[in-house]
């Protein structure tokens, strides 16, 4: 019950769960605190959910053997299966997959391992011709490991160098575009050595052997922001298994889900405590997914009286929700004006009372 009114509160599930469902479940407290309805979920809800989880068989139910299953982070970063239609089949190199409904297909795995090597995953960075190294290693620092990666500087050229003299692969001339000066080293080293693990994928994420009519070099490091020792992996499957493992990773994937759970940036010092709670609860249940949840909605961060509207520059606040509210760019205050906090570089408006 805890868990569902915490998630009310941030107005994250409005969509899915029917409220009035919700309050008039049956409250029980044995063997743990749970309630009892027909359904929680928005009839509305249900095509999508069922279209995008196929497995489920009926959303809004759980059979006793399901409430059991553990979804580990390991699985989520190593399994070789995905679910696939006869549309995505052909991408993957699968046959025999023919109509529209999604089922769970085993992957080639060699090339596939877990929720990175996913065709939308590779897709997503990849610009509209080719694939980017720089920004498939700028997905795993930002995304999974939760480093800043500062964007490019404006002097400098971020277009690749002709191919001269051919034939050179991506790598190649990614390599030699960045070693003109010492400076984009230091940017480049923490993401290109990731995504060149991704270089037996094409833009879309189809596995390719050959750039350029050159056999693919997909050995990489990960250069560490924590002090901890360079890791060298060959293949998106190698860097998998380093991610699953990594500590780095873990404590991210807290932060990340306690941000989603906010609705808002983990940036102050209460939240970075909140997420090192999510963290320690994620360890302590051996990498369940379902602890980032329960977590995530008891941490101190999300119970917090008082959280409310946050103030966003630009846009003209009311803050209505509360009087003392804690926010990414300022405080809200009781007259309802978005007071900047000093740390943040933003300037109050006094016309409008906006960050600005
Ligand atoms: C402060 C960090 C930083 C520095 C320094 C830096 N870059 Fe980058 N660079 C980036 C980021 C971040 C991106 C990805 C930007 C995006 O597309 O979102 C990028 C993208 C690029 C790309 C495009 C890669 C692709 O796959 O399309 C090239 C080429 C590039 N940078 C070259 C350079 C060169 C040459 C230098 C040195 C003169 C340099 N960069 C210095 C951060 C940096």
């Amino acid at each position: 019950m805890m868990l569902l009114s915490a998630m009310n509160i941030q107005g994250l599930s409005m969509n899915v769960i029917d409220l009035n469902s919700v309050r008039d479940a049956k409250h029980s407290a044995d063997p743990y605190d749970f309630i009892l309805g027909a359904s929680f979920l928005q009839a509305n809800a249900l095509d999508d959910l069922r279209r995008d989880f196929p497995n489920i068989v009926k959303p809004g139910y759980l059979t006793v053997d399901e409430v059991d299953l553990h979804g580990r982070f390991k699985t989520l970063m190593l399994a070789s299966h995905s679910y696939l239609n006869e549309t995505l089949a052909p991408l993957y190199e699968i046959s025999g997959v023919t109509n529209a409904t999604l089922r769970a297909v085993d992957l080639d795995p060699r090339w596939r391992a877990g929720v990175l090597t996913q065709l939308a995953l590779q897709t997503m960075p990849s610009g509209q011709v080719y694939n980017s190294p720089t920004r498939r290693g700028m997905m795993i620092r930002q995304k999974v490991l939760c480093d800043e990666i500062l964007p490019p500087p404006p002097d400098a050229s971020t277009t690749l160098l002709p191919i001269d003299p051919a034939p050179k692969t991506l790598r190649e001339r990614l390599i030699a575009d960045t070693s003109t000066s010492p400076t984009c080293g230091t940017c480049h080293v923490m993401m290109d050595p990731l995504g060149f693990a991704y270089e037996v994928f094409d833009a879309i994420g189809r596995v390719r052997l050959t750039d350029a009519g050159l056999s693919i070099d997909a050995t990489g490091k990960l250069v560490s922001s924590t002090n901890q020792p360079e890791l060298n992996f060959d293949g998106p499957v190698e860097l998998a298994q380093i991610l699953a493992t990594l500590p780095q990773a873990h404590r991210c994937m807290g932060k990340q889900w306690l941000t989603y759970a906010l609705g808002q940036p983990v940036d102050d010092a209460a939240e970075l405590a909140s997420a090192d709670y999510v963290y320690a609860h994620f360890v302590a249940d051996q990498l369940d997914l379902r602890s980032l949840i329960a977590a995530a909605v008891t941490s101190p961060a999300f119970l917090a009286p008082g959280r409310g509207t946050p103030c966003t520059p630009g846009l003209d606040q009311t803050c209505n929700d509360s009087p003392t509210v804690s926010a990414i760019y300022g405080t809200c205050t009781p007259a309802g004006k978005c007071v900047c906090n000093a740390s943040q570089p933003r300037q109050l408006n006094p016309a409008t009372g906006r960050c600005m």
